[in-house]
């Protein structure tokens, strides 16, 4: 069970000098678990999940979904791919029709379909007056939720997601990563690809950095911050959210202890004057480099100017 990604390379077509956009990916998500690919704009995310339902076929490798290949339709089925433009993904006349299309596709009718189109629309608190709209005439953000909404009623195994959060507000950001745990929780393997690291570190099980098309890092997020790897998230912005998983996770569980669970104000404090210390390091070693920069200039002035 799991998508199993072994050994994967692929060039795009087209100039035989064209450089690989990926070169030997291996990875595996089990069933519930959350997978972060981060990596430089160019580096081969969005090559890399077009190849998880088939949209792009291995050139060497393999990419096989609970065992079966990913292009095949049985194994399509299972997967839902929210592309990094999701507008992109719209085409139908109405948002209900938009919502039924997958399911219809894969042989869902009559009753059950507009039930699976409800239990869907509930799902994303999205409100059943849309249903009759055009979905061009959403705004951008329902625009996504009703391209996410048409994914998700296909009830697919697992989810994958480019750039979900881009373009979207700080309370939208919110609602959409308690939306990922509840897609967990119902044992969905989710993958997502964001510049965003701290924004999902708190959920994911595994984090994957591509440079330049190869597999730069694999695994824990723990080993990931340990060892120092960029993009770093933000310190102050992981504790936020870890904090505030802790007081929901309390909440559910209906205690009071919320208060005593919660890091001290002295840990809070360190961890935020470390991040001012990161970023203070970080200006220093930029003024320095300019300086060696004029510095060498100095010294080897431009025969040309
Ligand atoms: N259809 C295409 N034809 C040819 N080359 C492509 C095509 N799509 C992407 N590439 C190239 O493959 C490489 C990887 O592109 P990809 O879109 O996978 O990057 P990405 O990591 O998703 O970037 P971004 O963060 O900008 O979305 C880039 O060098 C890109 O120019
Ligand atoms: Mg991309």
């Amino acid at each position: 069970m799991g998508l199993l990604v072994k050994n994967l390379s692929y060039t795009y077509p087209g100039s035989k000098r064209a450089k690989p956009a990926l070169k030997n990916i291996s990875f595996e998500l089990e069933p519930g678990e959350l997978l972060l690919i981060t990596g430089a704009v160019g580096s081969g995310k969005t090559t890399l999940i077009k190849h998880l339902n088939g949209i792009l076929r291995p050139q060497v490798g393999i990419v096989k979904v609970d065992g079966l290949e990913a292009g095949k339709k049985a194994a399509r089925k299972k997967v839902g791919l929210l592309f990094q433009h999701s507008k992109t993904q719209l085409f139908a006349k109405n948002v209900y029709q938009e919502i039924a299309f997958g399911p219809s596709n894969f042989g869902i009718k009559g009753k059950e379909l507009e039930f699976r189109v409800q239990e869907t629309l509930s799902l994303l608190g999205l409100d059943p007056a849309l249903l009759q709209k055009s979905p061009f005439s959403l705004s951008g953000g329902e625009m996504r939720k009703v391209a996410l909404a048409g994914i998700l009623a296909q009830k697919p195994a697992y989810l994958v997601l480019d750039e979900p959060t881009i373009g979207l507000d700080p309370e939208a950001r919110e609602k959409f990563r308690k939306e990922l745990e509840s897609f967990q929780n119902l044992g969905i393997g989710i993958v997502v690809v964001t510049h965003e690291l701290e924004e999902f570190l708190p959920l994911a099980e595994k984090i994957l950095l591509l440079k330049e098309g190869k597999l730069a890092f694999v695994g824990r997020p723990e080993t990931y911050l340990q060892q120092g790897y960029f993009p770093a998230p933000k310190l102050s912005e992981v504790l936020r959210l870890l904090e505030q998983k802790a007081r929901e996770r309390e909440k559910a569980k209906g205690g009071k202890k919320t208060e005593g669970k919660a890091p001290s104000p002295k840990l809070k404090k360190d961890i935020y004057e470390a991040d001012k210390a990161l970023g203070e390091i970080l200006g220093l070693a930029a003024a320095l480099k300019n300086s060696k920069n004029s510095e060498f200039q100095k010294e080897n002035p431009d025969p040309e100017a």
